[in-house]
């Protein structure tokens, strides 16, 4: 097939501002898009500035925008987009650093704060830490989480307000919250429990839309925000 690309390019310091630059390749219809961006790189533009390393969306370093959907490139495939140009861009909302490598520190600053470990208090147990099947099935879609950062370049909320902690943080509070190994649920409720933390979510519902992983960002947010009002807001009455 007979591939056209858009691509953002944009070098800090050296170009006033991003451009488009195009790029046409032959592409068999099983291709992923990053096999095509590693081949425009390889082939015919050296200087294509973008993140890749494990090439089977379990690393979470190639989310860009793609069609107007961000994506992980090494998961979309040359045939749905037969017969389109396919503009990619950096993820939204990000600094770029250079075409489509975009400034991920202030979000993992973000997933730091919820403290994205286990914390259990009392003697370690002298295997493991056992969980029931069922309580462990509380949490396991939201383990899938690997910090893409799809869902915060989807949100409309985050683009505006660079303050909300975003869908992904809320996830991996969700992820401790609600592990019934955690000892610390009230501190990590009260952690999220301010107007720019769970509370700014406005159910646009498009991290849960651009989400490799299929997990289900928007209702754990809502599961976040009904346990504060359920253990927080009805315990002060
Ligand atoms: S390259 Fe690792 S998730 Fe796509």
């Amino acid at each position: 097939m007979e591939m056209r690309f858009k691509i953002t390019r944009f070098a800090p310091g050296v170009d006033e501002k991003p451009y488009y630059k195009e790029y046409g390749l032959e592409a068999e219809p099983g291709e992923r898009i990053l096999d095509c961006l590693n081949r425009i790189k390889w082939e015919q533009d050296g200087t294509l500035g973008f993140r890749a390393s494990c090439g089977h969306g379990v690393c979470g370093s190639d989310g860009m925008r793609i069609n107007g959907r961000c994506a992980l490139a090494c998961q979309k495939l040359v045939k749905e987009y037969e017969g389109e140009e396919v503009v990619i861009e950096p993820l939204p909302s990000f600094k770029v650093l250079k075409d489509l490598v975009v400034d991920l520190d202030p979000f993992f600053e973000k997933v730091r704060l919820m403290k994205p470990y286990l914390i259990a208090d009392g003697a370690p147990p002298a295997r493991e830490r056992l969980q029931a099947p069922e309580e462990s099935k509380k949490v396991d879609v939201a383990i899938r989480c690997i910090l893409c950062a799809c869902c915060m370049g989807s949100c409309p909320v985050v683009n505006e307000n660079e303050q909300f902690l975003g869908p992904a943080p809320l996830v991996w509070a969700f992820r401790f919250i609600f592990d019934s190994r955690d000892s610390r649920s009230l501190e990590r409720l009260k952690a999220v429990d301010y107007p720019d933390g769970a509370h700014a979510c406005a159910n646009y519902f498009e991290c849960t839309r651009s989400c490799p992983k299929e997990i289900s960002v928007t209702k754990y947010i809502n599961r976040i925000k009904r346990e504060i009002q359920m253990t927080l807001n009805e315990g002060e009455k």
